[in-house]
């Protein structure tokens, strides 16, 4: 049963980064670049020009697209465009970049049964080598100041879960760690990214937690008897997830300045999950589209019972969230109390830089 659930996980859907891809240069008079780093849940279509088996790239993922096509490029001219694409080149590398890539995790070692993708440190590699383009175009102190003037969004962590400490029972990294340590090790080694990250010119970033692990379809059609959400997975989110926000705190405070905003998307989940009808959903537990119990079972194709509206559902897939869910994820980022958002939401921080 894992290999097939693990193999939906990294399939890319509809995510948050076309929302905020979309919402935030629009609403900015100023232009600003977007960088996007991380897994599933925000790669656009880098793993398409990838050798891989971690693709979406095949109905009825793309459903949503205008075209009804699944281009396995959802931000297409409009936005960012994946760092792989053979089209991201010129005046196009000023409106930013995409190098998320599916199935990744924090560690070198998550997603590895996925041939070829791009790892998390190879991302900032990419991060490095795309700057030095920029700057054969405009020049080091223009690329520099776009840099530090663009928004960036991180989005990884739940498969260092998924598809590595839980990917099959006694794992490697479950006999190397109990989970309390192994959390611990995770966020030690998600801080040294967002020091190279922010040693290479990042200077807002945007950091996703996982949602809540343990609830999506596909854990309850294979971890839950009873339709209750995975407790061991829970546990994992429920540790990483406050120790991810005091980190990047930490974090801020060495470096003098609020350059890491936390998205509690932990929290927005679990409001779905727990009330799903207060925000017009029929259920949070059975997925959109997909098989067996609660849709949960293997992947999407054009051969899975696919629901009339998709809208009523918290989740499209066994494993990812909906346009509707994301798009009311995005509101919490845009204007959410401190209980989603830390230190502050993001109206607050782009007001903030467009008067600096
Ligand atoms: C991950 O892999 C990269 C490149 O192969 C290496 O430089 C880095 O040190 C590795 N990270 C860890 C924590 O092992
Ligand atoms: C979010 O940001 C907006 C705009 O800056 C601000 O007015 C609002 O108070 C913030 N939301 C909350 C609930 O803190």
């Amino acid at each position: 049963m894992a290999p097939s659930s693990n193999f939906v996980h990294i399939m890319v859907v509809l995510s948050l980064v076309l929302i905020l891809g979309v919402i935030v240069p629009k609403g900015e008079a100023r232009r600003r670049a977007f960088f996007v780093f991380g897994d599933s849940l925000v790669d656009n279509g880098n793993n398409n020009y990838l050798l891989t088996t971690a693709r979406a790239d095949s109905p009825p993922y793309g459903i949503d697209y205008p075209t009804r096509k699944p281009t396995g490029q959802q931000l297409g001219t409009v936005s960012t465009l994946p760092y792989l694409s053979p089209e991201l080149k010129g005046r196009k590398l000023l409106i930013g970049a995409n190098f998320g890539s599916a199935g990744i995790g924090i560690l070198n070692d998550t997603g590895v049964q996925f041939i070829n993708v791009v790892k998390m440190h190879t991302q900032l590699d990419y991060f490095e080598e795309y700057q030095q383009r920029l700057t054969t175009l405009i020049g080091g102190s223009r690329t520099r100041r776009l840099v530090n003037k663009a928004l960036f969004l991180m989005t990884v962590g739940g498969n260092d879960f998924v598809n590595n400490y839980y990917l099959v029972p006694s794992s490697s990294r479950s006999r190397q760690y109990p989970l309390p340590h192994y959390v611990k090790f995770l966020i030690c080694e998600y801080r040294k990214h967002l020091q190279r990250l922010y040693d290479l010119g990042a200077r807002r970033v945007l950091v996703t937690g996982t949602g809540p692990l343990g609830c999506a379809p596909a854990e309850l059609a294979t971890r839950s008897t009873n339709g209750e959400c995975s407790m061991e997975l829970q546990r994992g989110a429920a540790l990483y997830n406050p120790q991810l926000e005091q980190m990047l705190q930490r974090l801020n405070r060495k470096l003098g300045s609020d350059i890491f905003i936390a998205a509690n998307t932990a929290q927005m989940h679990k409001d779905f999950v727990t009330n799903p009808t207060a925000y017009g959903f029929v259920t949070s537990k059975v997925a959109c589209c997909g098989q067996g119990p609660y849709n949960g079972i293997g992947v999407c194709t054009t051969l899975s019972n696919l629901c009339p509206n998709r809208d009523l559902y918290v989740f499209w897939d066994p494993f990812h969230p909906s346009e509707k869910a994301n798009r009311l994820i995005v509101e919490q980022i845009m204007s959410g109390s401190t209980r989603y958002m830390k230190p502050m939401n993001l109206s607050t921080i782009l007001l903030l830089d467009a008067s600096t």
